[in-house]
């Protein structure tokens, strides 16, 4: 999140992909370094070095990648990938043990750019492996060159082996060596609350307490577990999405300004103040729920991988609250679920209503909701009463709305292109930094205890589970759904 066009900072150098057979690297590394590559953001010289177990070499790498990226891209062109291509190289080696490591440092040495990217996009369970590889290899440090290593999620398991992962990383690295993935921090929206809150006067003067009845963040997904069973039954939903993308929204929802957004730290020292505020409110009323068989869609229980009694959770909803001087008494409702009826994340913030009602009450007086939507449609809509025309006086519901599809000529960016350009470019911004993984474990934790009670269930493609929409209702509060309010 430079302020100044950091094109000149881009380095020749290589890009190693540890991990690079699986699916991460196919889906989305690949693509986003060739959508790099194509706008001309990759230096002519970078090479990208694959490293895997598998037993391939260069070509056989090549031409599986190019497969994988014809699937995976909507606009492949054959001539920039032929370009791209010729500079993918490969190392075989495993993962513990420090051989494959010496013939990644050969082939570094060989090939030649002294600056580079490690990137972890392997089961976590190898991270700790990979770290103590490289540094057997004396790669972590080098001459002539930086070196950065890139940590994919999850960032441990709990608050104690993240701070075990932390140890090792810093043990051969330098914090400012490190790039903690979280790719919801470089979705356009969330990026641009930052611009929304501290590029306008408009918003930030009614942005706490005062103005600010509750917050809302959804991330709602149509999708299951996409044949990752054992992955998720050993994750669920509070460890796979609240942990990291939900609680970095809320903290760019409740940050105080910072310095610089050019300043990687500035940024975070504001973003851990929030989330080492931040607790959960009343844990033992958190929804934790599963989904169950409908309409032909499979329950979580028949999905590969799952335990047919599993007590993991697909779906959370759990009030927050904030002990700072701007939030307090303002809770944030956040939740997640899995096999929902439609993909929506988004951010509300729903205004109090007006301490006093001027048009005799006809109508109870809505208060007004600030919408952040990243999908789908990434953009920003006001809701507001306005009169309704006519003699009466009568108020109904109006909405300002903000587009990012069809205002700038720019696509969107995919979210790893921006986090990839972002690695080249030395800026640390959209990346977590140790204490905040560590705090926001620790905000989780009462959530993550409350894991061996059965979990309530839900239908598969239902707006999710009753006992959520008790939680607000209890309180005189209701789910925003979008247009309805
Ligand atoms: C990942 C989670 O981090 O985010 C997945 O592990 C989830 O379970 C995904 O589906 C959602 O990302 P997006 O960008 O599609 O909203």
């Amino acid at each position: 999140m430079l302020a100044y066009d950091p094109m000149d900072r881009i380095p020749r150098c290589a890009f190693v992909i540890f991990g690079v057979t699986g699916d991460l690297a196919a889906r989305k590394l690949l693509p986003a370094l060739y959508a790099l590559h194509r706008s001309g953001r990759i230096h002519e010289e970078a090479v990208i070095v694959g490293y895997a177990r598998s037993d391939l070499d260069d070509d056989a790498l090549r031409e599986r990648l190019g497969a994988a990226l014809r699937e995976h891209v909507d606009d492949f062109d054959a001539r920039s990938w032929t370009d791209l291509e010729a500079r993918i190289h490969f190392v075989r080696g495993e993962y513990d043990g420090p051989d494959g490591y010496e013939r990644l440092a050969a082939k570094l040495d060989e090939l030649g750019p002294g600056d580079h990217i490690y990137y972890t996009s392997t089961p976590p369970e190898t991270y700790e492996s990979i770290v103590h590889g490289l540094a057997s290899a004396g790669l972590p440090r080098g001459e002539g060159g930086f070196r950065r290593l890139v940590i994919e999620k999850p960032f441990g398991h709990d608050l104690a082996s993240a701070r075990s992962l932390n140890a090792t990383l810093l043990d051969h690295f330098d914090e400012s060596q490190v790039f903690r993935i979280d790719h919801y921090l470089a979705k356009e929206t969330a990026q641009n609350l930052a611009v929304l809150r501290f590029g306008n006067a408009f918003f930030e003067p009614v942005w706490s307490s005062r103005y600010i009845d509750h917050v809302q963040i959804t991330m709602a997904e149509q999708i299951g577990i996409e044949g990752r069973g054992d992955f998720y039954e050993s994750s669920g939903v509070v460890r796979d999405v609240f942990q990291n993308h939900l609680l970095q929204l809320l903290a760019l929802v409740a940050m105080e300004p910072p310095a610089s957004f050019s300043d990687a730290n500035a940024v975070r020292d504001e973003k851990v103040k929030v989330l080492r505020a931040l607790s959960c409110l009343s844990p033992e009323n958190a929804v934790l729920a599963q989904y169950v068989g409908s309409e032909g869609v499979l329950g979580y229980q028949q999905e590969e991988g799952v335990a047919r009694d599993s007590r993991t959770p697909t779906y959370a909803a759990a009030a927050f609250e904030l002990r700072t001087w701007r939030w307090a008494g303002v809770p944030f409702y956040v939740r997640s679920g899995k096999r929902l009826e439609a993909k929506v994340s988004e951010i509300v913030l729903v205004f109090k209503t007006p301490p006093h009602d001027p048009f005799d009450g006809v109508k109870p007086l809505a208060g007004d909701r600030l919408v952040l939507r990243l999908v789908p449609d990434e953009g920003i809509s006001l809701r507001f009463n306005a009169k309704i025309p006519g003699q009466a006086m009568d108020v109904g519901r109006v909405s300002l709305d903000f587009a990012y599809r069809g205002h700038f000529e720019r696509p969107v960016p995919d979210a790893y292109e921006t986090l990839l350009f972002d690695i080249l470019a030395g800026d640390a911004t959209l990346f977590m930094r140790a204490d905040e993984v560590e705090a926001q474990w620790s905000a989780v934790a009462p959530l993550l205890e409350l894991g061996d009670a059965p979990p309530a269930t839900y239908p598969a493609g239902s707006l999710g589970p009753a006992e959520a929409n008790a939680l607000l209702e209890r309180v005189g509060r209701r789910w925003h759904r979008p247009g309805s309010d």
